[in-house]
């Protein structure tokens, strides 16, 4: 504070101090608001029988001003900084202090300005509204000819205003990035939430919500990897629901095990005579698809040829219909599954490497049960409540023999064997004896030597791959040449 600041606070009448009082109270109350700020103007207007005042925020990177607030003696409020001259406001900006003129209209370092003489301003005090060293804004406060002419008093009591009007101000921006901040945390924790239908609190599924919405917040591709029965289906619909695309459709394609020539109509659509039997024009799912999710099930399987087709979609959103000879864009967010490991297959070189890395945009691994055994019970409580449509219990004994199996079928198997325990407990109580294991059988009571054991499995997972030596090498953990030898083995005895 300078000394002829100090020397004008003893100078300062009752009623200014009053109002400077009552202003600062005004502005201190906990809500902010702008039209607060407009009644204190008022009271200064009054106090200093002004004609009219603005706080205006001085943009400096434009190097323009912005109304905060304008009012005039009647307590309307001004729209127009043009009744303030700019030229004025401008000055004080430049010159970075307190300006009072006391006869503008003949003082010649600003009586040129036209709006002094329209507007026939007499008197006029502008400050500078600062933060730190950072000036933000100005208030200019106006009399005109046929009212009063401002004193040095004046000044110092607007001076007093301002740096009111930039605590407050402060404050609201401090109040502001609290509230930011506050935002910030909520959505983090909201990111820890279970997601509805996802059942599972371990740490893993939580990892696994928080990336969930994260993801949906863009348009990511996502690619989504997990044992079969670990609720990729469901990762996926979460992700949809969870998106901005939640109103527009999402569809779903199975493309495993499907014939080429279908699976790429399915997905692309034709033209009329396209094809023996295309009756039609047809539109493709990824046209149905517009403005929502598609999602690519079981994505390993799919042929070089449509895996080349799905790449183009992926680099520039386009299809073409087969039979066609124009492209369509198309607005999709694409999400693809596998139980599969693509990296390996892309070593293999049985999966196109770059159509992997536009899949594997954002990966979602989802954890096999055998990894979250601690979300067990909470599953089977979920389940069992759905399936039975009555209370039943569950014994201790059973809950731990579901918690030491591994699960090589996942949520979908831990379902099966509740709905099995159900029917077979036929109470309300399901023990021990009513937890039955598909394979349990084949290992436990059939006796024989490990070599039959290994056999029998071998010849079982065979099956279960329609004949595929990669696939079965890959369930049991074991090379593809180690199954050759075994398969060798069996022919020769
Ligand atoms: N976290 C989970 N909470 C509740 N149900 C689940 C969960 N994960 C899977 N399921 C259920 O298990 C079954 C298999 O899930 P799904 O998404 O089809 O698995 P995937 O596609 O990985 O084979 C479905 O009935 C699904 O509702
Ligand atoms: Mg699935």
């Amino acid at each position: 504070m300078s000394s002829d600041q100090l020397k004008n606070i003893a100078h300062i009448q009752p009623e200014q101090l009053n109002a400077l009082y009552r202003i600062s109270r005004m502005l201190n109350s906990a809500s902010y608001q702008q039209d607060l700020l407009a009644q204190a103007l008022d009271m200064i207007i009054e106090t200093l029988q002004a004609e009219r005042g603005v706080v205006a925020a001085y943009d400096s990177a434009g190097n323009k001003f912005d109304i905060i607030t304008a009012r005039n003696v009647q307590k309307d409020s001004l729209q127009n900084l043009a009744a303030f001259s700019s030229g004025l406001l401008s000055k004080v900006v430049k010159e970075n202090r307190p300006l009072l003129y006391h006869d503008a209209s003949v003082d010649p370092s600003v009586s040129q300005y036209e709006s002094i003489q329209i507007h026939r301003i007499r008197s006029v005090i502008g400050v500078p509204l600062r933060t730190g060293d950072d000036l933000w804004g100005v208030i200019l406060v106006v009399s005109e000819t046929n009212r009063n002419a401002f004193s040095d008093e004046n000044l110092t009591f607007l001076e007093f205003f301002a740096n009111l009007v930039s605590l407050a101000r402060e404050r609201l921006q401090r109040l502001e990035q609290l509230e930011d901040e506050n935002r910030l945390l909520q959505k983090r924790l909201e990111s820890e939430t279970p997601i509805p239908e996802m059942i599972g609190e371990s740490a893993a599924m939580q990892q696994l919500y928080q990336l969930i919405r994260r993801v949906a917040e863009t348009d990511a591709t996502v690619l989504i990897s997990g044992e079969s029965g670990t609720g990729k289906d469901l990762a996926a619909q979460a992700v949809h629901r969870l998106s901005r695309r939640k109103n527009g459709p999402f569809l779903a394609q199975f493309c495993g095990s499907i014939p080429d020539t279908r699976l790429e109509s399915e997905l692309f659509g034709y033209r009329k005579g396209a094809f023996t039997g295309a009756a039609s024009d047809k539109k493709g799912l990824f046209e149905v698809a517009h403005s929502g999710t598609f999602f690519l099930d079981e994505i390993a399987d799919i042929s070089p040829a449509l895996q080349a087709k799905l790449l183009r979609v992926l680099q520039s959103g386009e299809i073409m219909r087969l039979g066609d000879t124009q492209v369509k864009k198309v607005n999709v967010r694409i999400i693809a599954a596998t139980n599969r490991n693509l990296d390996a297959l892309v070593k293999e070189g049985k999966f196109r490497e770059d159509l992997f890395y536009r899949l594997n945009v954002f990966p979602l691994r989802l954890p096999p049960l055998r990894e979250r055994r601690s979300d067990i019970a909470l599953l089977t409580r979920h389940f069992i409540d759905r399936l039975a449509g009555k209370k039943v219990t569950v014994s201790a004994a059973a809950l731990r023999k579901l918690e030491s199996w591994h699960w090589p079928g996942n949520v979908r198997q831990l379902e099966n064997v509740l709905q099995r325990a159900l029917i077979l407990s036929g109470s309300g109580h399901i023990n021990e004896e009513h937890i039955i294991f598909e394979n349990e059988k084949d290992s436990e009571h059939h006796g024989g030597t490990l070599k039959d054991f290994e056999m029998k499995l071998l010849k079982k997972r065979l099956e279960e791959f329609n004949g595929n030596r990669t696939r079965a090498a890959e369930s049991l953990g074991v090379s593809v040449r180690w199954v050759q030898l075994k398969l060798k083995e069996m022919e020769e005895e």
